[in-house]
């Protein structure tokens, strides 16, 4: 692999010349955890600011078993995806959104934080140094992961005395082990993602252990992924266990507001965004599980799952299909966001970030 010392900082066009010389099956990237050669780490104690970091081969981490992530669960993360024109260049998509959101989660969980232009950097620097384990144009994309945790010891509850901001990378293609065929949710009725005060509304390493019995439980009957209803009155859907919920009926889009419990996606935000442009008008506002259930169209967004067309949702029993395929509305939407995401459309947003 590429010596350390011949690793540059991101500027300029990416060093990749078409040569796959990594050993990968680029026609069929999941969304499993491929080591790739770098990554970005930096530290810094509480009560002080990050100064510094670097890049680094790639490798475990050492810990101690107090660590405040490890017993606390003080961390948080991110997911970001570059990905690669047609002319080989690295393009990465609202790293500075992504730094934002990082920024609301560390308050709320008393950390640090990277400042905006540090995040970016670190982005920048990583999908850079791993450039050749970013897929090729339309194969995928390469992940990129920060995460920010308290990594000093404690012992009774409070913030941690050390922080780690980690910032690794993964080739990716489909989220879900199906591909790109329409999803089939369950609602969930007892078990809750979130609850009005909690930390639902940030990306906290908690909320994702939260949601995996079930999701075991739904993926055992068949089911791609499970959809939570809020906490209080069991009835106004929340979001999917990693991604947002979006319905459409007629020209009308409508998802649920990020009133606290809700993850405040950025390709929800995106998607909201080109849905105006492309003439609809969206609604952010509550939408009962009975309403869903009369939808022309049902789609998941996330940065890992994409825009994720839904062709069925099962509530009590009851199976409803919705429209998927070729002339959906969630199809236009997506294809624009990848059109974005990828250099085929042109990016009048401030949406890209060039590496
Ligand atoms: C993402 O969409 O990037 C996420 O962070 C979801 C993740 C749990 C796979």
């Amino acid at each position: 692999s590429t010596p350390l010392s011949t690793v540059k900082r991101a500027s300029g066009p990416s060093s990749y010349n078409g040569d796959e010389n990594v050993d990968m099956d680029w026609d069929n990237l999941g969304f499993s955890p491929v080591p790739t050669d770098f990554m970005y780490i930096m530290k810094c104690c509480r009560d002080e600011n990050f100064i510094q970091g670097k890049l680094t081969r790639y490798a475990n981490i050492e810990m101690s078993p107090f660590a405040g992530i490890l017993n606390y669960g003080q961390g948080i993360f991110e997911g970001l995806k570059a990905n690669r024109k047609e002319d080989g260049s690295l393009l990465l998509f609202r790293p500075d959104q992504h730094a934002i959101r990082m920024k609301i989660g560390a308050e709320r969980l008393c950390m640090p934080s990277p400042s905006i232009d540090q995040f970016i950097d670190a982005a920048k620097q990583t999908a850079f140094a791993n450039d050749r384990w970013v897929p090729p144009p339309r194969k995928g994309s390469l992940y990129i992961r920060p995460l920010l945790f308290g990594s000093g010891p404690v012992l009774g509850v409070g913030p941690a005395p050390e922080f780690m901001f980690l910032t690794y990378a993964s080739p990716v293609g489909n989220y879900f082990k199906q591909g790109k065929a329409p999803l089939n949710l369950y609602v969930e009725e007892e078990l809750v993602r979130a609850f009005p005060g909690g930390v639902g509304g940030v990306k906290t390493i908690s909320n994702y252990g939260a949601v995996m019995k079930e999701l075991l439980r739904a993926k055992s009957q068949g089911f791609s992924d499970v959809l939570y209803l809020d906490s209080v009155n069991k009835k106004y859907l929340e979001e999917v266990s990693a991604s947002n919920i979006f319905v459409l009926k007629g020209d009308v889009i409508s998802t649920p507001p990020t009133s606290g419990t809700i993850l405040p996606g950025i390709t929800r935000k995106s998607i909201i965004e080109i849905a105006h442009d492309l003439g609809y008008q969206v609604e952010e506002r509550r939408i009962s599980v009975n309403e869903l259930m009369e939808a022309d169209e049902v789609f998941c967004t996330g940065t890992a799952v994409g825009v994720a067309s839904v062709g069925s949702v099962t509530y009590k029993g009851k199976r409803i299909e919705f429209k998927v395929g070729e002339n959906s509305v969630c199809q236009a939407l997506g294809s624009t966001l990848v059109g974005i995401q990828t250099g085929l459309i042109e990016d009048k947003k401030g949406w890209i970030f060039n590496i």
